[in-house]
């Protein structure tokens, strides 16, 4: 049998293999980047204060001396990945390297206000990302949602039935939770005018509560299903609502959707359509932000004051 590439180069052929390599092992990035935050390196280096070298840092971390070549090997391709600089320590005799932070490694350091280190034990959790694996049996399979794959039943039921994983999810949804804060100063406008709003699927209500902080009379209501809400105490101008959102949703000024999808051809107007079945066309969307890296990220503030021309969004 003659081969597909026959009439190719070499070098176009080891190239291809290059990137068929270079995507197959692209877990590797994850798994490393999930190693470092289970072992507390950021958090580590941050203590520390200053770049920390490679034999200070086995030794703190307490590694068998059979692996601390290996731990110079994962650090060498976090550093490679953006998550570490690599420093060379000029006052030991022996120059040896050092690690320091960069933006995205102090992004993990636990016990700071923005940390998004619950983000990647979650995601990277094996429960979790045991789907991905099944995307045949998902694209074959009509009526059977990515995460019924493994989980064997949809997220949310998975996350009611599991108090551990809830926890695990809620803390990661907060966590990109706080990462608004950074944003909504900004955004004022978007909000002016508002006496209620509801965040709908607004988790355990980090939003809703960097949103009361910033808008003091603007009462808020964080609607999410029963089991994440139940024991949540809100305050004078926040309050928490448990349903479901595809039944009916509670009525304020404004709808607040902050969800994070998977990059899909229809999540925009899967989005669209939702809003527009719970509003009906009472609605006017005036922010989306679209395209994060991969993901499709959408941001939706419903705010009746505003022009009803979705071309302006
Ligand atoms: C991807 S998380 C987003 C959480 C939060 N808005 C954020 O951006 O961090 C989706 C949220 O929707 C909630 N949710 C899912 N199905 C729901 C339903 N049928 N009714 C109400 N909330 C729901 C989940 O519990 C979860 O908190």
């Amino acid at each position: 049998m003659a081969s597909s590439i026959n009439n190719r180069k070499p070098s176009e052929i080891f190239k291809a293999q290059a990137l068929l390599y270079k995507n197959m092992y692209a877990f590797l990035d994850s798994m490393s980047l999930k190693w470092s935050v289970e072992m507390n390196i950021p958090t580590i280096i941050y203590n520390h204060g200053k770049p920390i070298t490679h034999s200070n840092l086995v030794s703190i971390l307490q590694i068998p001396s059979t692996k601390v070549d290996n731990v110079q090997r994962l650090m060498r391709l976090l550093a490679h990945n953006g998550f570490f600089e690599i420093v060379t320590n000029q006052e030991l005799e022996n120059e040896e390297e050092a690690y320091a932070l960069t933006v995205a490694s102090e992004l993990l350091v636990k016990g700071t206000e923005l940390c998004l280190a619950p983000m990647v034990e979650c995601v990277l959790d094996p429960k979790f990302n045991a789907s991905f694996h099944n995307f045949k049996k998902w694209i074959y399979e009509e009526d059977l949602n990515l995460f019924a794959t493994s989980l064997g039943c949809d997220l949310w039921e998975f996350l009611n039935k599991n108090p551990q994983y809830n926890r695990l999810f809620n803390d990661a949804m907060a966590s990109d939770s706080k990462m608004i804060n950074l944003a909504l100063k900004d955004c004022k406008l978007v909000f002016e005018g508002l006496e209620s709003i509801v965040d709908v699927g607004g988790g355990n209500g980090t939003t809703g509560k960097i949103i009361c902080e910033i808008f003091p009379n603007l009462k808020c209501i964080v609607f999410d299903r029963p089991k994440v809400v139940e024991n949540l105490c809100g305050n004078k101008n926040l309050t928490y609502v448990g349903g479901d959102m595809f039944i009916s949703v509670p009525k304020a000024d404004a709808v607040l959707l902050k969800v994070c999808f998977f990059k899909l051809k229809y999540s925009t107007s899967v989005i669209l359509f939702l809003v527009q079945r719970l509003f009906k066309d009472e609605i006017i969307i005036n922010n989306v932000d679209i395209n994060f890296e991969g993901f499709l990220f959408l941001f939706f503030c419903v705010n009746p004051a505003f022009d009803r021309d979705v071309n302006k969004v």
